[in-house]
């Protein structure tokens, strides 16, 4: 199995299994012997080769990690369809219409959802999104072609779909490009190391990693390096200023997963915590006065260790619902 239909495979597991309800084992073992430095490799080739655009057709429930052009063709009435789209953590996606062939009339539809929404659950949350959430559906039978390009705010995006007529159907195309200060994603590994750099904003970033995962916080700095918002440790955090905090839970949604932690002053070197929900999420919380950055790195936790809890850990908070 190459990796790019690995992951592709894995995450249309994720999603299957999380509209059924399941527990994520099956996945859990899925995800082992998948390499992301082969899929970059693989993408990097293409590129130098000035290969062609990767074409495929799109199905009715489907998971794009990759550029190309999707085509989707009804070959009976389809009318539950949705297209996961996710792309690095630092790249924006845009999804051009090459072709629409529906019939608004009839009852089709085609929106883009800027992010990922399932059983009711955002991603980013409305909390984190620089948009309300009226405006992050684009609704092809409101807008035509006359908003062909569509350019979401982060790293995923969804398209929702319902073509009646055998037949009938569209072509988009997904493109990618870089975003300089990421502040929302979702990480397409399950291991990985991430910097979340916040210039001077006053917004909310969550990173969001869809795994039951080890965490190891190597550095954090809140507010200027020269220490101008020094703040006590041992005073807590009081809910007040900027603040980084780790998030657990079953769901996609930061603003309804459990706080775990809280960290409120800068530091080096490491913290490490395990948590074995089915989501983590690490937001940075800031108001505009400073520049945030935290550094983190993550890696599945394995089946062994999500069935012994032990140590230095506050796992047990999310394994019931494992
Ligand atoms: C960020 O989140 C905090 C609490 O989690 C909230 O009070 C604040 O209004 C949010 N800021 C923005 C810009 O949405």
């Amino acid at each position: 199995m190459s990796p790019s239909f690995k992951l592709q495979y894995h995450f249309v597991l994720i999603f299957l299994m999380a509209l059924r309800g399941e527990n994520r084992y099956l996945e859990l073992r899925e995800a082992t012997d998948h390499d992301p430095f082969l899929l970059f490799g693989a993408n990097l080739k293409r590129e130098l080769a000035g290969e062609p655009l990767y074409r495929r057709a799109l199905r009715c429930l489907d998971m794009l990690s990759l550029p190309g052009q999707f085509t989707f063709t009804a070959d009976r009435p389809q009318l539950h369809c949705a297209a996961f789209l996710i792309a690095e953590p630092e790249e924006f996606i845009t999804i051009h219409y090459d072709l629409v062939s529906i019939d608004c009339q009839g009852g089709d539809f085609l929106k883009v959802f800027d992010g990922w929404i399932l059983k009711g659950e955002k991603f980013p949350s409305s909390q984190d999104h620089p948009l309300p959430t009226t405006e992050r559906y684009i609704d092809f039978c409101d807008s035509g072609l006359s908003r062909r390009s569509i350019r979401s705010s982060q790293n995923v995006a969804m398209i929702f779909f319902r073509v009646h007529e055998p037949g009938n159907g569209f072509t988009f195309s997904i493109r990618t490009d870089p975003n300089l200060f990421p502040c929302n994603a979702i990480s397409q590994t399950p291991s990985g190391r991430f910097t979340l750099v916040v210039p001077h904003l006053r917004q909310n970033c969550s990173f969001s990693i869809i795994y039951p995962v080890v965490i190891k916080i190597s550095d954090l700095t809140l507010g200027h390096l020269h220490g101008l918002q020094f703040k006590n440790p041992s005073a807590g955090c009081g809910g007040i200023g900027d603040f980084v905090e780790l998030l657990g839970g079953p769901g996609l949604d930061p603003s309804k997963m459990m706080p775990l932690a809280d960290l409120c002053y800068s530091f080096h070197g490491p913290a490490q915590m395990k948590i074995g929900c089915d989501n983590t999420v690490v937001r940075m919380v800031s108001s505009g006065k400073h520049i945030n950055r935290v550094t983190f790195e993550y890696r599945q936790l394995e089946p062994y260790e999500l069935e012994n809890p032990s140590g230095n850990s506050i796992q047990e908070i999310c394994l019931s619902s494992l």
